[in-house]
């Protein structure tokens, strides 16, 4: 038996601003993009904006619906839609920002594991690291890339078998 110890790096910020003008641009779409949010059920208003590599920003917001699962997270809405419609276009980054019925969250809201798992084959397929901005009101927070928010996964050689 051996220990595998596994890692998570995640930089916090105070303020947007300590980041690129770049992502500080992508965090505001996430931002605005939460007014379209669908979230009857939740209150609970989520918007995503990731960039791809020929600079095309893409938005998505969270879909809900009276038969629950049926819904869809902002970050899967814009992942599928960018996958979708670029499909040769990686993804370099996504920004998600949450607003409930008392305004933006103060506190960055980190993705769902079924996001997680989609922002990781995402990164996979294309071979290009996606950066995730998790951005709070008073905290940022930033995550080099989608492996190291869902660190367990099938070993390459077990996948090619
Ligand atoms: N939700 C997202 O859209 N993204 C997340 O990262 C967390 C959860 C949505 C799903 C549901 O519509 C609502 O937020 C409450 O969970």
């Amino acid at each position: 038996m051996i220990e595998k110890k596994i890692t998570t790096t995640v930089y916090e910020y105070d303020s947007a601003t300590e980041l690129s003008k770049e992502d500080q641009n992508l965090i505001e779409r996430a931002r605005e993009i939460t007014k379209n949010s669908y979230a009857p059920y939740s209150h609970f208003y989520v918007g995503a904006a990731l960039i791809l590599e020929n600079g095309k920003i893409i938005t998505g917001s969270n879909q809900e619906n009276a038969a629950y699962p049926s819904g869809l997270c902002a970050e899967r809405v814009a992942l599928f839609w960018a996958n979708s419609e670029y499909p040769d276009v990686p993804v370099k980054a996504i920004a998600i920002a949450v607003k409930t019925d008392k305004g933006f969250l103060k506190s960055p809201a980190p993705p769902c594991g079924s996001c997680r798992q989609v922002l990781l084959e995402t990164e996979t397929r294309f071979k290009t690291p996606i950066k995730i901005i998790l951005a709070g009101n008073e905290k940022v927070q930033l995550i080099e890339n989608a492996r190291s928010l869902l660190p367990i996964n099938f070993d390459e050689k077990f996948l090619k078998q």
